[in-house]
């Protein structure tokens, strides 16, 4: 059996005080759960803030991004080791709005899974098709190339900790939802292409959590597909009792 994993997406939203504040909150409101594993991601400066407050608790707490180099001169960025030394788990990679508003590429996508993966941090690697690719018939053929690129040149054993995340670019912020049978059909492609990456084992192995304007109302029908192992939460993640309801689906 795959554990679930209920991830929030925080985006560019909230301060270090408001950080704490969703702690205080929330972390009541989840204690005693242990069925899924829960991960909350705050944009960078609020990292200290959200590790000290969840310190103890069931709560992991990862970044949105990083950079692939260890160190260097890349004015703005984030190395996998700064994220690991306060604190953090998990890294989101590649998504859509990374590739859509800072012209990531699925190579760049490639690079980071691999020094995520290096560094022993567990990567969320995005994928998921913009709407005129779905009109065009094109969903297949998207998920094929994104997920082959970001795969590219890792070894099963290399990719243990990996997570990926189908995240249709039209079902994020828009209050659409892939529908479950929708959602669990790309699931399904992913985890095929992860079988010719990586083996069947790992495949079956694999945990895919569905990202686009899951709620607390539709979450327990998402939840309930055997092929959804998890949600990426943007939106209803920012209110405590909305992502907890949503960890409890
Ligand atoms: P949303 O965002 O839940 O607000 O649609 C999901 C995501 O972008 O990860």
């Amino acid at each position: 059996m795959r554990k679930k994993l209920i991830a929030a997406n925080w985006k560019m939203f909230k301060t270090p005080d408001e950080t704490r504040d969703f702690f205080r909150e929330f972390l009541p409101l989840v204690s005693d759960h242990e069925r899924d594993e829960i991960l909350v991601c705050p944009s960078f400066v609020n990292l200290p803030a959200a590790v000290e407050a969840a310190k103890g608790s069931n709560v992991a707490i990862g970044a949105q991004d990083m950079h692939w180099e260890k160190q260097g001169a890349f004015t703005g960025e984030t190395s996998a080791g700064m994220l690991l030394a306060v604190g953090c788990t998990h890294v989101i990679v590649g998504h859509s709005e990374r590739r859509q508003y800072f012209g990531e590429t699925d190579d760049i996508v490639n690079f980071k899974l691999k020094a995520a993966l290096e560094a022993g941090l567990t990567p969320i690697a995005c994928v998921g098709e913009v709407l005129e690719e779905r009109e065009a018939g094109l969903t297949e053929d998207v998920l094929r190339r994104q997920c082959l690129r970001a795969f590219h040149a890792i070894s099963a054993k290399k990719a243990a900790k990996l997570v990926v995340a189908y995240e249709p670019v039209w079902a994020i912020g828009t209050g659409k939802t892939a529908t479950p049978q929708l959602a669990s059909d790309a699931h399904l492609l992913i985890r095929g292409e992860a079988a010719k990456a990586f083996g069947e084992e790992f495949a079956g192995q694999l945990r895919i959590l569905y990202g686009g304007s899951v709620k607390p109302e539709n979450a327990k029908a998402l939840m309930a597909e055997a092929e959804i192992d998890g949600a990426l939460v943007g939106g209803a993640s920012l209110d405590p009792k909305s992502f907890a309801a949503i960890v409890k689906y």
